[in-house]
């Protein structure tokens, strides 16, 4: 029995999770998986009545998870997305998440803006920092609010942080057969956080001979994203510059709404979300696109050790895809739910 934690979160959060909740229950029961899904209610409308963002023990809780499932976070009516900071930024914190895995792949070909691009030209992964970087939160306002004001933003890379993230990289490389790791970073200006990062690369590929190391500097990244996609396998940068590149990752691969995360902490519980926020403005009408949520469940799935599932709500999401007959998001005129029932029969069309 695997036991998930799900916190549908603001927004369309709670629509698309419901949605991906189905398909998980139809593909555990079809693949004789047992699992147990929890809700938890954490998030805006939460924390608007009981003022709790993340509640004290919320983070043991969470670790007695095999892993946690979330919607979105985002609320107009918390400017300052306090909770969202809260959750899910203290989850990736304190539960040590140190892996944003980010997948860029494109189902069908007529989904991606880029001009003959086909699907064999796009799919690799975008390996993110989670946990230090600009990220963490230290510095601060120094005669705020006069015209002498200073504010400072600290960048923090720390060996260990930096040293385990390339090496979750070479070591997806390997399991994924892929040939090539590319780095990047600004260490051309960021003269030390990034020379760190381009020190211990060199190091730890040295270990990998089989694989070769790459490096762009994330301008020339984004822009060899556009121009050449089919040269990435595998790319792992820091938090901030992982936060950009895998949104430009999820729309030549058809848009945020495909968009699947992973949260991993490798030696604990890890937690999956889709890319995409909580879009209040489609929130309650049934429109929002909830395949991004289900391919991040078919990820959920694998990493639990429900591999088979994981794979075969893969293929129907791609089936569905490739109908035309999908989300508005993506030209095709179902609804949320309505997407959510084509991916159930797909799925049972297929095992
Ligand atoms: C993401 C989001 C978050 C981030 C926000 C909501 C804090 O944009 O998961 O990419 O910046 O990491
Ligand atoms: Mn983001």
């Amino acid at each position: 029995m695997k036991r998930v934690a799900v916190i549908g979160g603001d927004g369309i959060g709670p629509e698309v999770i419901g949605e991906a909740l189905k398909v998980i229950e139809i593909a555990c029961t079809k693949f004789g998986n047992k699992i147990e899904l929890k809700p938890y209610p954490w998030g805006a409308e939460h924390y608007l009545t009981t003022g709790v963002t993340l509640p004290p023990g919320g983070l043991d809780e969470m670790r007695t998870y095999d892993a946690i499932f979330l919607g979105a976070m985002g609320d107009p009516r918390i400017p300052d997305m306090r909770h969202g900071a809260d959750i899910l930024l203290g989850m990736r914190f304190g539960l040590d998440l140190y892996v944003n895995k980010r997948p860029v792949k494109l189902m069908d070909a007529r989904l991606t803006p880029l001009k003959g691009k086909t699907e064999k030209d796009i799919d690799f992964v975008v390996l993110r920092e989670n946990t230090e970087g600009l990220y963490v939160s230290m510095g601060g306002i120094f005669k705020k609010n006069t015209p002498d004001e200073l504010a400072v933003q600290e960048d923090i890379n720390t060996r260990k942080g930096v040293e385990r993230i390339i090496r979750y990289a070479f070591e997806l490389a390997k399991t994924r057969g892929a040939h090539s790791v590319v780095m990047s970073d600004k260490s051309n200006v960021l003269t030390y956080g990034h020379d760190l990062w381009q020190r211990v690369f060199k190091l730890v590929a040295k270990e990998y001979p089989s694989i070769e190391p790459g490096h762009f500097y994330v301008d020339a990244l984004v822009m060899q994203m556009v121009k050449k996609p089919e040269q990435f396998e595998v790319i792992v940068t820091c938090n901030m510059f992982g936060d950009i590149v895998s949104d430009l990752g999820a729309q030549i691969q058809g848009g945020l709404g495909l968009a699947a995360s992973g949260n991993i902490n490798p030696a604990g519980v890890s937690l999956f979300e889709p890319v995409h926020g909580s879009a209040p403005k489609y929130a309650g009408k049934n429109v929002a696109n909830p395949l991004g949520a289900i391919l991040t469940a078919a990820m959920m799935l694998d990493h639990i050790g429900y591999g088979p599932a994981g794979k075969a709500i893969d293929d129907a999401v791609t089936a569905v895809v490739r109908s035309g007959r999908g989300p508005q998001e993506l030209g095709g005129d179902l609804s949320t739910t309505a997407t959510g029932d084509a991916v159930v029969a797909a799925l049972k069309r297929l095992v």
